[in-house]
């Protein structure tokens, strides 16, 4: 890509039970990122219930929007192009952005940006002005990838999870401990006060595999529970996530050496983990490699990521028109 151009881009995020806005320039200046979360809505019934969060999209999207643009310093008129989450997410969800941003961008004349969730959250590291080539290590409440980022428009998918992701696994066994939805962030933090002192698996799925699995978390930890009691929490949590973790490392170091790649970073929402950050940067630390980490709020779900990937789209002229629809299994490649 030779051709940079200048460019303000209003990005709309809503995939799953985050409403946000904001406004990024050449996608690495956030001049504003608005957050609307209803975590403590979804925290009654200990999950996201998917029509309720479509329904606080609806009332939330044009206040977030006018709030970004406000911090921005813009009016609608004065923005370049418009991006959107098309998916993968909730249906429900996804569908209020993309119908949100359809229309703005269709009153102003402004071109829009169909945006991947996932690209989004790899996109979070531009905004610490990472460039590619590097390996990526996407963790979320819905994704466990390895990914090579060629450049900002080409994604080599390495390996995944076959069954429950990072962010999956430290909610459900943060449910059987009693910790608060989304449960990864409250047992990282009793985590910090415990040691790994019990064993929980690490499934490997083989000497070379890039794949994951954690299901088998949620058994095992029932089981210890039963066994035990739960009253050591700080020590549980501990121990789940350090299994999680040498996962996660161990995956990552594989992937690093066979493909003889030197920069790696860290995506989505767990990779705001404390544990899984310092174990990576020792690990990197150990092998010579780069670690990029972007910053807490850019992990969890935000519109400057989505802002940050728009862009390389934005440089390339791949704009969507008014037939987008939301698609929830949008892959990453
Ligand atoms: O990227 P994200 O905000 O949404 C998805 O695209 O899924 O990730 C949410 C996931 C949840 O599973 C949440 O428990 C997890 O990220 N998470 C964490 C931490 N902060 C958020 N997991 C472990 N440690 C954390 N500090
Ligand atoms: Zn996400």
């Amino acid at each position: 890509m030779n051709f940079q151009p200048d460019a303000r881009i209003l990005a709309i995020e809503s995939s799953c039970d985050e409403t946000a806005a904001a406004v990024v320039e050449n996608g690495h200046t956030v001049l504003s990122s608005v957050i609307h979360t209803q975590i403590e809505t979804h925290r009654l019934y200990g999950g996201v219930v998917p029509e309720i969060a479509s329904r606080q999209h609806v009332e939330k999207i044009s206040d977030v929007a006018r709030e970004a643009l406000r911090q921005a310093g813009l009016t609608l008129p004065q923005v370049d192009a418009l991006a959107v989450t098309q998916g993968p997410g909730l249906v429900g969800a996804l569908l209020v952005g993309v119908s949100y941003a359809k229309g703005c961008a269709w009153a102003a004349g402004k071109p829009l940006i169909a945006v991947n969730h996932m690209r989004g959250h790899i996109a979070a590291n531009r905004l610490n002005g990472v460039e590619p080539p590097f390996l990526c290590l996407v963790v979320s409440g819905g994704h466990t990838e390895l990914v090579v980022v060629e450049d900002w428009d080409t994604y080599r998918y390495l390996g995944g999870t076959v069954d429950d992701a990072a962010g999956e696994a430290f909610d459900k066994t943060a449910r059987v401990l009693d910790l608060p939805y989304p449960g990864g962030k409250k047992m990282d933090e009793l985590a910090e006060h415990g040691e790994a002192i019990y064993h929980f698996p690490r499934a490997m799925l083989g000497e070379n595999s890039l794949d994951f699995s954690f299901s088998g978390m949620k058994t095992a930890i029932l089981t210890h529970v039963r066994k035990n009691g739960a009253q050591d929490r700080e020590n549980i949590c501990a121990s789940i996530r350090a299994a999680i973790v040498d996962v996660l490392c161990e995956k990552t170091r594989l992937a690093a050496e066979a493909e003889g790649i030197r920069t790696v970073a860290l995506a989505g929402g767990v990779a705001a983990n404390r544990g899984l950050r310092r174990q990576m940067s020792a690990l990197c630390a150990e092998k010579g490699w780069q670690l990029h980490l972007p910053e807490l709020c850019y992990c969890t779900d935000n519109a400057a990521m989505i802002g940050a990937a728009a862009y390389a789209q934005f440089c390339r002229g791949d704009f969507a028109d008014l037939s987008l629809n939301a698609d929830p299994s949008l892959d990453l490649e």
